[in-house]
């Protein structure tokens, strides 16, 4: 079973994308022959500077590493070093019907907040779809709002066995972990990058414990019994803590006689001892770029080579090529 995700190389990632996303990538990359990769031919629709763009996938690679992607077991690759990708998007595109794209969220929020979109974004299922379906790939890990891209790759990659009447492409399923779909953010809301409520994997210590220390609470004195339940502290604590020690803090909110403070402290504690390790980790490879090039450089050799036999199916099941 082939086990493929992409992740979109748009800025620092935060906890709402490890936790819903990335966390479940690097779960499934003990499946043989998984791929990852970084999808910088997304990126474009939102990221127009060429310097952005390239220092956004290099810290890509650097956090997709440092949280444990292994390199000896699954293949890391950016997305426009295999540039049969492209090829397959436009074959894909002339078996596409509109209706699909015009329903997918990306397109049909901006179109609804009155803002001009490009073919590029009304597109990008297809291009998404060319990812996950160059590779054969079974099972692709995602977060919740990605379902409907996978739906799309479906139709897709079916209406074009359909109509060539060949069994070109193998149909993906999604691997999504719902009860992970809403990570909240300082404000109790999804942690979002669009809504400046994001709490950074990758932070310095000081900078972290300032973030947790100004997530939003109801005003119950520090006597007052408390509801873990519908506090955000708590919510975000259980993301790192195990059954026994989330009964405990839960404990200490019913009894009353501890304030938000001390549930934050808890928070930042369970937090460094996630990610610190990583944080160094990271800190390390990014002092040896040769060795993050490497890797990328032979991930797209191998990603190539199945890559070139599937559009190869794919150019001969429509009539391209064959002189
Ligand atoms: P943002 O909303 O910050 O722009 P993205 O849209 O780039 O985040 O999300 C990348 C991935 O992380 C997606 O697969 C998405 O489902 C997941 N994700 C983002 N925010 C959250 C959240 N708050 N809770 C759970 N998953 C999230
Ligand atoms: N659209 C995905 C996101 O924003 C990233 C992505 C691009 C992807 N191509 C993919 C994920 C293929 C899984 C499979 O999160």
């Amino acid at each position: 079973m082939r086990v493929l995700s992409g992740i979109q190389p748009t800025g620092k990632i935060h906890w709402g994308n490890y936790f819903g996303a990335i966390r479940q990538y690097i779960e499934l990359q003990n499946h043989p022959a998984a791929l990852y990769f970084i999808a910088d031919l997304h990126a474009l629709t939102t990221v127009r500077n060429p310097a952005d763009l390239q220092a956004n996938v290099t810290n890509a690679a650097l956090d997709l590493l440092a949280l444990g992607l292994d390199p000896a077991k699954a293949t890391l690759y950016v997305q426009s070093d295999v540039p049969e990708v492209t090829e397959l998007t436009w074959l894909l595109m002339t078996v596409t019907q509109m209706h699909l794209l015009e329903k997918c969220h990306a397109y049909k929020d901006k179109k609804a907040k009155g803002i001009a979109a490009d073919a590029g974004l009304f597109t990008y299922p297809v291009l998404m779809a060319a990812d996950i379906l160059l590779y054969d790939s079974n099972l692709v890990p995602v977060g919740q709002d990605q379902i409907q891209h996978i739906e799309v790759t479906r139709d897709v990659g079916q209406r074009f066995n359909t109509i060539y009447e060949k069994e070109v492409f193998v149909l993906p399923e999604p691997y999504v972990v719902q009860s992970l779909a809403k990570v909240p953010g300082l404000d109790g809301e999804k942690m979002s990058k669009s809504y400046n409520n994001t709490i950074e994997v990758f932070m310095e210590p000081k900078q972290l414990r300032r973030k947790i220390m100004s997530i939003k609470t109801d005003s119950k004195g520090m006597e007052e019994v408390k509801d873990p339940e519908t506090c955000s502290v708590f919510t975000l604590y259980k993301l790192f803590a195990n059954e026994e020690q989330q009964a405990a803090l839960a404990e200490k909110y019913r009894a009353g006689g501890m304030g938000y403070g001390e549930a934050k402290q808890a928070l930042y504690d369970s937090a460094m001892e996630a990610f610190g390790p990583a944080f160094d980790r990271r800190k390390q490879l990014a002092e040896d770029p040769d060795t993050v090039r490497d890797i990328l450089k032979e991930g797209a050799r191998k990603a190539r080579e199945k890559a070139q036999e599937v559009l190869q199916r794919a150019r001969d099941a429509c009539g391209l090529g064959g002189r």
